[in-house]
């Protein structure tokens, strides 16, 4: 029987010549043979590898989101693609940990031949972080230049394109604002639980106050603590104090998507939500292991170069340090956890509207 495809040989499918011959020491160029180069090199090609696969993967979900519609199954797509990211990101995580068996010794022997290259060049990493929904103003500022003033005429443009394009975050707010399930009709869902939240912070707020371990000055404290809380709230219910919040830079999510957000948090039992929870947990997870990531980088560079200045010229893990805390995306979605009240203080919802979030499979 003939086969249908003519075979094909493992290496050439591959391209392993290529992949492989890809590895060029500078130390050796130099005459100066530094043996840890060669990790380094293939650490660094290793993760670029794996950042190509996080972008096919991130690109292939953004465009389940650019349709008018989003249907059930590209939302169960979407979760597993997402899944397949974190995986990576783990494994970029542990990765760091073969790159410190070079000691700091080890690497002075070749450190000074890559300058100016370094990691901050890395045109994937900004592809990723700008189709996450990174914003250009929210970056730490690099010695006083944006961060893509290091990169060649040809990768800036790139960089220039993808800061311009609909990110993720993007695509995730419209579709959160468009979900049907924002409107009960008949049933005032927001105030009932306005109501809800009330009585759970009334109760705080009494129990704080009849606390006998605490002294006066602390039930103060607590007390103002718990308005801070009563006044987050309200954001939650009326739209122009949340866009004010926004205008100040303290939110960014707009109130419909958030509302919308929260309601899936809210109900995540039903069934029709549970995919929708997994999404939103998702970018939450993607979020946390590249905040991980940057502050497990920082920390090996701490012992790398102490408080050297980067091969890139920047103030190394001082620079570093803030863009872990500064560059997450989908801090909105960590700050949902604020407004979730507990399941049994929740508001019922109507049948006839349990009924539409549930899968009703046979009935008929
Ligand atoms: C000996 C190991 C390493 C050292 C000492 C190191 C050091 C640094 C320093 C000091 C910076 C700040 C920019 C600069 O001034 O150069 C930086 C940025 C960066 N490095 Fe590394 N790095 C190492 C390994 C890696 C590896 C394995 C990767 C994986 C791709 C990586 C990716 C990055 C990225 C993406 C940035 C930009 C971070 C940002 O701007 O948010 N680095 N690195």
């Amino acid at each position: 029987m003939q086969k249908p495809f003519p075979p094909v040989y493992y290496s050439d499918y591959l391209k392993l010549d290529q992949l492989l011959s890809a590895q060029w020491p500078k130390s050796d160029e130099y005459n100066m043979h530094a043996h840890d180069e060669m990790l380094f090199i293939i650490v660094h090609q290793a993760y670029e590898l794996w950042f190509k696969q996080i972008l096919h993967e991130l690109h292939s979900v953004a465009e389940c989101f650019e349709k008018k519609s989003v249907d059930e199954k590209n939302i169960g797509v979407a979760v597993a693609r997402l899944q397949r990211v974190t995986e990576i990101q783990k494994l970029l995580i542990d990765q760091l940990r073969i790159l410190e068996t070079m000691t700091p010794l080890d690497f002075l022997d070749f450190r000074d031949i890559l300058m100016p290259a370094s990691g901050f060049q890395s045109v994937q990493f900004r592809l990723i972080e700008n189709l996450l929904g990174l914003k250009p103003a929210q970056r730490k500022m690099y010695n006083q230049f944006a961060y893509h003033t290091r990169l060649s005429k040809e990768h800036q443009e790139l960089i220039r394109k993808s800061e311009e394009a609909v990110s993720l975050f993007d695509l995730v707010e419209k579709w959160l604002e468009r979900t049907p399930f924002l409107e009960f009709k008949h049933f005032n869902f927001w105030n009932s639980y306005k109501a809800a939240v009330d009585k759970m912070l009334d109760n705080d707020r009494k129990v704080i106050q009849t606390h006998s371990g605490l002294s006066d000055n602390e039930k103060n404290e607590q007390i103002k603590q718990l308005e801070k809380t009563r006044e987050n709230f309200e954001a939650v219910f009326d739209a122009s104090k949340h866009e004010q919040l926004v205008k100040e830079g303290f939110r960014r999510l707009s109130h419909r998507a958030t509302q919308a957000a929260l309601l899936i948090c809210l109900y995540r039992d039903q069934p029709i939500l549970h995919l929708p929870f997994k999404f939103l947990t998702a970018l939450i997870d993607i979020d946390e292991l590249f905040t991980t990531w940057r502050y497990r980088h920082t920390l090996m560079v701490h012992r790398m170069i102490g408080t050297k200045i980067g091969t890139g010229g920047s103030s190394g893990h001082d620079y570093l340090r803030i863009t872990t805390e500064q560059h997450k995306v989908f801090t909105d979605l960590f700050n949902l956890s604020t407004f979730l009240i507990p399941r049994s203080a929740l508001p019922k919802l109507p049948d006839d509207i349990e009924k539409n979030l549930g899968f009703y499979y046979g009935q008929k």
